[in-house]
């Protein structure tokens, strides 16, 4: 077992063409800041980085949809965002952006580096063009009739309404969603990252050596190592993302899902000028905390991109989570079917613990999970308040009332068996929470500690030192009206 010295934490980097909603705190966020703040508790190295992922297809979508241009649609949701988080508790070193210059240099840096290793192959294909507007079409641009269901808005890649998977042959009749043009195949060239030749050594890195991965992750790993990995284009034609940085590239951009990982580095690099230590040395634990729909860009494509390019460490681990449903339903952002943090926030001002702890007990570790009002209501009441709150509650109110608001010495000579057996516990579960922690069980850890706040309560039930608190006011009160000494 290789011992870590330092370590990088990230969060996925969510996109900037909308709010977040509670399914993502629940998924990556929340989890990612609770490892990150028990790491800040142990007084370990670690750096928490995040930030918005500014390019790709929806955002100008997005832009297209409300007649704005693509840059006020991340900077109005790089706001949002972050505000949210901040609100949240969620407490990043950075929360960055893939628009910030440093991004977009240390990208094509990356994309060089590569391309002078002579690992791209360069391939012409047939891609979707509109005629009148002269841009190539990516599958999101492709509107027409979805061939399973019949709604008319269906993407060339997915049918919203009936969620079927979709390329843009299979459309009746399609149409450009720029101009209502007929699309036109047309060729393009693009860079192509030969992915299968980093199978062999993907294989034994996750296969052989990250069997404590989590079974959805390591299953998913599987499955796509098992298919056979193929080549893939790392560049898209876009007038919106990072210029591809060679001379016969006009028009053409970063694949988004290339530059945006590497936004963890670029983030760490704002951050702090020894950035190399968290990147490059071996002994830094980089952990990625993300949605199960991002595994593959974390678990092989971007490990063989810094495997590629050379010279950094790869994740020890990538605790990814299930989805979060609604009140039995998938979240849907076309059908406003959310929590939306910042809404959250606005109806429940300073409830940030409740959401936070509702959250982190229901998070869908191993399967998809339900989040319902009922539920919140219910473990807020019967969990945070009454457990723990009033745990926590009474242990300070007597430390005041009897310790003067101090820890006070343990007297051995005066401990009976009652108490010998909570101090134990004490330090059982300490253990048992710290377990947990390490491996990416939260809800465990959660559980652990309300379980102790429990016996914490019985064990102050039992012993009542209220009562003992209640007699110390009383004779304290009438003392200083007396000529008798104070007890304190
Ligand atoms: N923007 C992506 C999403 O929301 C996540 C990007 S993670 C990164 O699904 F690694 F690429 F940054
Ligand atoms: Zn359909």
């Amino acid at each position: 077992m290789a011992q870590f010295n330092r370590y990088i934490i990230t969060a996925a980097l969510p996109y900037a063409n909308g709010p977040v909603h509670i399914g993502h705190l629940a998924g990556c966020y929340l989890p990612a800041d609770i490892y990150v703040r028990y790491l800040r508790a142990k007084k370990a190295d670690v750096k928490f980085v995040c930030g918005t992922d500014e390019h790709g297809v929806p955002i100008t979508i997005k832009a297209m949809k409300e007649g704005v241009t693509p840059q006020d649609v991340v900077d109005k949701y790089h706001k949002l965002i972050g505000d949210s988080f901040a609100a949240m508790g969620i407490s990043f070193d950075i929360f960055s952006r893939t628009s910030n210059p440093i991004h977009h240099q240390t990208s094509q840096e990356f994309f060089l580096k590569m391309y002078n290793d002579g690992l791209f192959e360069e391939k012409e294909t047939e891609q979707y063009f509109d005629p009148e507007k002269n841009v190539f079409l990516a599958d999101r641009y492709i509107i027409g009739t979805c061939p399973k269901c019949g709604n008319d808005k269906a993407y060339g890649d997915q049918c919203e309404r009936c969620g079927s998977s979709l390329s843009p042959d299979e459309l009746i009749n399609p149409h450009s969603a720029l101009s209502d043009a007929v699309p036109v195949k047309k060729k393009t060239k693009h860079w192509y990252m030969p992915l299968q030749h980093y199978e062999p050594w993907l294989k034994e890195w996750i296969l052989e050596g990250h069997k404590e991965w989590k079974n959805n992750v390591y299953g998913q790993c599987k499955s796509w190592l098992d298919n056979g990995l193929q080549s893939r284009a790392m560049t898209r034609d876009s007038n919106w993302g990072i210029k591809v940085p060679l001379p016969d590239a006009e028009g053409k951009v970063l694949y988004v899902w290339f530059d945006a990982p590497i936004g963890y580095i670029s983030a760490t690099k704002e951050l702090t000028d020894n950035w190399e230590d968290y990147w490059c040395k071996e002994d830094t634990k980089l952990v990625h905390f993300i949605g199960k729909d991002n595994i593959v860009f974390h678990c092989i494509i971007f490990p063989a991109m810094l495997k590629a390019h050379g010279g950094f460490v790869v994740p020890d681990n990538v605790p990814a989570n299930e989805f979060l449903n609604i009140e039995g339903e998938k979240v849907s952002t076309s059908r406003n079917w959310a929590v939306w943090v910042n809404d959250y926030i606005q109806d429940f001002p300073d409830q940030q613990d409740v959401l936070r702890y509702v959250l982190c007990s229901t998070a869908p570790e191993t399967k998809d999970n339900d989040f319902t009002w009922k539920d919140f209501q219910d473990r807020n009441n019967n969990e945070l308040v009454s457990i723990f709150g009033n745990f926590v509650n009474r242990a300070m109110v007597l430390m005041h009332k009897l310790c003067g608001g101090k820890v006070p010495r343990l007297h051995e000579s005066f401990m009976d068996e009652s108490d010998r057996e909570m101090l134990k516990e004490f330090g059982v579960a300490k253990e048992k929470i710290k377990n947990s922690l390490e491996s990416y069980r939260f809800r465990e850890a959660l559980a652990e500690v309300i379980e102790f706040s429990r016996k914490g309560n019985q064990y102050l039930q039992k012993n009542e030192p209220w009562i003992l608190a209640s007699i110390l006011e009383k004779l304290n009160n009438n003392e200083k009206h007396s000529k008798y000494p104070q007890y304190e």
